[in-house]
């Protein structure tokens, strides 16, 4: 598979970057180790009282927007929002912008919760149902002299041959890197529509006794992108907030409360895995941190999934999760063998087109590859070229508290298309049924700067090698 570098800003700079290639190209087996020298940022959350965590004015004004699909095909949306003070109004009013006619949701959800010496405000979650879709809707949260508009675009109808363009983001937490990454999403010139949260959202639990403040500075920070466009969740370990030192003994605490996403449409028993089609992609989501051996419920619920996906009405056939299943670096290194050992027969098997994961705090695409010949006694343990399997791209480098991940394991191995520790976001455009683009950005570029891209050739129209 191809891939297209520019190591850094500047054409001064190709004559030394061809010569690191050089050099690469003796010392690798696999693919591409970029040498990009990114800048250094010191990793600290940005001070509560920055601009991006500003509150909205008003007694009691809805704060923390964000809106996910509601139903399996887009024909629903959930709004979410927070109000502090006291539970406020439970209604969105809402219109199309074809036919302006007022209508109002009050199917809605109104949830707090404690932790340790925190006591969240009145979380919100409102469903709206029988939308049109491709239609900008505009929706107003709150009453009084604290409404607050906002708007969205649905999704087109699901077909086959349907273009839409993805976002990826992974593990973005918020620090300044973090508000890069984000700003370079926003001015991203693919314009993309709907966003894939890779999981690790606000990284709360790096602060002492979880400080779930930072869930909400979190929530306010990501509101000026997810108030306006749907933002698909996968929960991460930072999502886990088990601590029983403190006494808290239910993972996923707050972000459950936080986070709703629509897993009984898709017949899942728990919102940490479930999947939903938008325009022509099936999307399964994952949880890397719930059980997944045989006989658990994640494990049948998957087993039950993959074969209902019909490629004639979804051609793209995505799988998301947090901890990924292949991964070059000495961070996390072999975290996903597990699920790996479990689930990536049934990706070659089903022919899955991309499986993108975060966790690991910096950037990788591998080759298509599986691992699945092994049978303990026949020594094939090494992944090996296969045309049936997916691409895993690793994509969290969305840069938080926690700083890069820059120490990978050498020689690249052979699967590793292209590796490289810096902070970024990409974009996956699909185009049709046969073909999807793919780009990812890193920070420190200007958001023109492809530093690595690949075309994606689909598993079931396409079944051609991937190429740029
Ligand atoms: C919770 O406890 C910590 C440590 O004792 C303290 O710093 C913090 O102010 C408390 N927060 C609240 C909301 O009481
Ligand atoms: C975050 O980025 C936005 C958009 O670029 C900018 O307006 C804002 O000042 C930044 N805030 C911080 C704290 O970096
Ligand atoms: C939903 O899951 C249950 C339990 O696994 C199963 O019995 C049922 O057939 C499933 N329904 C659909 C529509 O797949
Ligand atoms: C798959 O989708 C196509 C296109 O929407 C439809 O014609 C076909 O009946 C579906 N197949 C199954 C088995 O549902
Ligand atoms: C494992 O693979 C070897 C070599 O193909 C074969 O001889 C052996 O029977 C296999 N073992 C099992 C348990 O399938
Ligand atoms: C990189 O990781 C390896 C394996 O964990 C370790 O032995 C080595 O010291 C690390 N290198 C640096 C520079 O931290
Ligand atoms: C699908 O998109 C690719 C890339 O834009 C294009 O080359 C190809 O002709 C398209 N296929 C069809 C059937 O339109
Ligand atoms: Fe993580």
């Amino acid at each position: 598979m191809g891939s297209r570098s520019s190591f850094a800003p500047g054409s001064s700079a190709l004559a030394c970057c061809l010569a690191a290639l050089a050099i690469f190209a003796v010392l690798c087996d696999g693919g591409t180790t970029s040498p990009f020298v990114r800048t250094i940022w010191p990793s600290v959350d940005m001070p509560f009282d920055s601009d991006v965590f500003a509150t909205p004015p008003g007694y009691n004004a809805p704060q923390q927007v964000h809106i996910t699909q509601g139903d399996h095909v887009g024909k629903a949306v959930i709004v979410s929002w927070v109000t502090p003070d006291e539970p406020g109004s439970n209604r969105v009013r809402y219109w199309s912008e074809k036919s302006q006619k007022k209508r109002y949701s009050e199917d809605t959800v109104v949830t707090s919760y404690k932790y340790y010496n925190y006591t969240s405000g009145y979380i919100h979650h409102c469903t709206i149902k029988d939308l049109e879709p491709d239609t900008k809707y505009h929706y107003v949260v709150g009453s009084g002299h604290v409404e607050r508009q906002f708007w969205f675009v649905t999704p087109p109808e699901v077909g086959p041959d349907v273009p839409y363009t993805f976002g990826l983001i992974g593990d973005l937490g918020q620090t300044h890197d973090s508000n890069v990454t984000l700003t370079h999403y926003e001015q991203n010139p693919y314009k993309p529509k709907a966003l894939l949260f890779l999981g690790d959202l606000s990284y709360a639990d790096d602060h002492p006794l979880h400080n779930n403040m930072r869930w909400d500075s979190w929530g306010r920070f990501v509101e000026r992108s997810v108030a306006y466009q749907h933002w698909i969740w996968v929960a991460g370990n930072h999502e886990i907030d088990y601590c029983p030192e403190i006494g808290e003994y239910t993972p996923f605490k707050p972000y459950l409360h936080r986070y709703e996403v629509p897993y009984k449409e898709s017949n899942s028993s728990s919102p940490l895995w479930y999947s939903v089609k938008r325009a022509s992609a099936y999307i399964i989501v994952l949880s890397s941190y719930s059980a997944y051996a045989i006989y658990t419920p994640q494990y049948q619920w998957l087993k039950e999934e993959l074969p209902k996906v019909n490629r004639s009405e979804t051609p793209w056939l995505i799988v998301l999760m947090h901890s990924p299943l292949y991964n070059s670096y000495n961070y996390h290194y072999m975290e996903g063998e597990s699920m790996r050992v479990v689930f990536e027969p049934w990706f070659v098997e089903h022919k899955v087109d991309v499986v993108i994961a975060g966790h690991v705090h910096a950037y990788e695409r591998t080759k298509r590859i599986s691992n699945i010949a092994y049978n303990i006694t026949n020594g094939l343990a090494t992944p090996d070229s296969n045309p049936n399997a997916p691409v895993y791209i690793t994509i969290g480098d969305g840069g938080n508290i926690e700083g890069l991940a820059n120490n990978m394991t050498e020689p690249q191995p052979d699967y590793s298309a292209y590796r490289e520790a810096s902070f970024g976001h990409a974009i996956f455009d699909i185009k049709n049924r046969t073909h999807a683009y793919y780009a990812w950005n890193r920070n420190d570029d200007g958001i023109a700067v492809e530093a690595d891209s690949a075309w994606f050739h689909n598993r079931y129209w396409y079944s051609v090698e991937d190429s740029s």
